[in-house]
């Protein structure tokens, strides 16, 4: 870190990566989704002033480092070229934070994140990444920044990442829990489980971009107007089912409509013959369902299983085949500050 000055305070955040459990993409068009957060968190700590009076320093532990000066210049520090594009949404959060304060003096702060969470596969780390950097930034000035007025903030920086984002990843990253979420009037409702769920996240190990796939998907909309308004109806009906499921602990059911939803994702041209193998893999060790999470095209895939015994045998299967994968829990707590 660089040299400190005499009265600096410290900030800190972290917040949950994300699975969805029904309805990506369609929901970017107004259907409802069924989202959880996960037990894998990025954490933010912010510290000012720094002694380089009027810059923002953004280090990052996947290997980027970067310097914004007070008229947005970039400068990097480690990571070359690449870096730009990974920290310009959290440099674009961290001064929608001073903004709103109207902070308008300069100061300096440097900001520094750790992720658990693995990048580029659904998991939603640029949205917790965005949800803990606005809470950490915010927090250096008051005590406790409305977790509302955080998520509003994130989803703006997220825009710089994919700008028709459904505002969801950043919803359930900052809330938490099992929630159900409509993106026409931005609000959710939680969803109590009956029991337990146990999922499995495996990874295809093929990294994507949200905003493209989600740009593949408008285009396939654009072209496909009718058959598109049919998937999407039939993505909300599934959604609707889903959530009466989970609430009444039908895991035959929530595996039923997994398998469905997955269909639909197939034909909107977001899945991959990974995906494919990984979902045949999961069904063979007995998951009662599984389906692509978060944008496609690779990327990540959930299974739903009968019992954490089971969840840990399907784990393994998919490890032993040569793919990441582990079990994941719900995250009650969302955004801690
Ligand atoms: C990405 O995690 C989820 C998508 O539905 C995009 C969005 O909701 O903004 C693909």
């Amino acid at each position: 870190m660089i040299q400190l000055m005499a009265r600096m305070s410290h900030g800190k955040a972290s917040a949950p990566a994300k699975i969805i459990l029904f309805g990506e993409h369609f929901v970017v068009y107004g259907s409802p989704a069924i989202l959880a957060a996960i037990n894998k968190r990025v954490s933010v700590d912010t510290y000012t002033p720094i002694d380089e009076e009027d810059k923002i320093v953004i280090r990052s532990d996947i290997g980027v480092v970067g310097r914004y000066s007070n008229d947005g210049e970039f400068n990097a520090l480690e990571g070359g070229m690449k870096s730009k594009a990974v920290l310009d949404p959290l440099y674009s959060a961290i001064k929608e934070v001073l903004l709103v304060r109207n902070e308008k003096k300069r100061i300096g702060i440097e900001v520094c994140i750790s992720s658990k969470v693995p990048p580029g596969i659904g998991l939603g780390s640029s949205a917790a990444s965005c949800v803990a950097t606005v809470a950490a930034v915010a927090s250096l000035f008051q005590k406790n920044p409305s977790r509302q007025k955080v998520c509003e903030l994130a989803i703006r920086s997220e825009k710089l990442i994919h700008k028709k984002t459904s505002g969801a990843d950043c919803y359930v990253s900052t809330f938490g829990g099992l929630m159900q979420y409509y993106s026409k009037s931005k609000n959710f409702k939680n969803i109590e489980t009956k029991g337990l769920l146990s999922l499995v996240v495996a990874s295809t190990g093929v990294k994507h971009s949200t905003s493209e796939l989600v740009t593949g998907v408008k285009r396939f909309k654009d072209t496909n107007k009718l058959l598109f308004e049919s998937l999407t109806k039939q993505a909300s009906d599934i959604c609707l089912q889903a959530c009466t499921a989970i609430e009444s602990g039908k895991l035959d059911k929530i595996g039923a409509l997994m398998n469905e939803n997955q269909i639909l994702l197939q034909q909107i041209g977001i899945s991959h013959y990974k995906v494919h193998e990984i979902i045949d893999i999961c069904s063979k060790a007995g998951a009662i369902g599984a389906k692509i999470t978060g944008a496609g095209g690779g990327g990540a895939v959930i299974a739903l299983a009968e019992s954490k015994q089971e969840s840990t045998k399907i784990a393994s299967r998919v490890k032993a085949a040569g793919y990441q994968s582990f079990e994941v829990e719900i995250d009650y707590n969302g955004l801690s500050i």
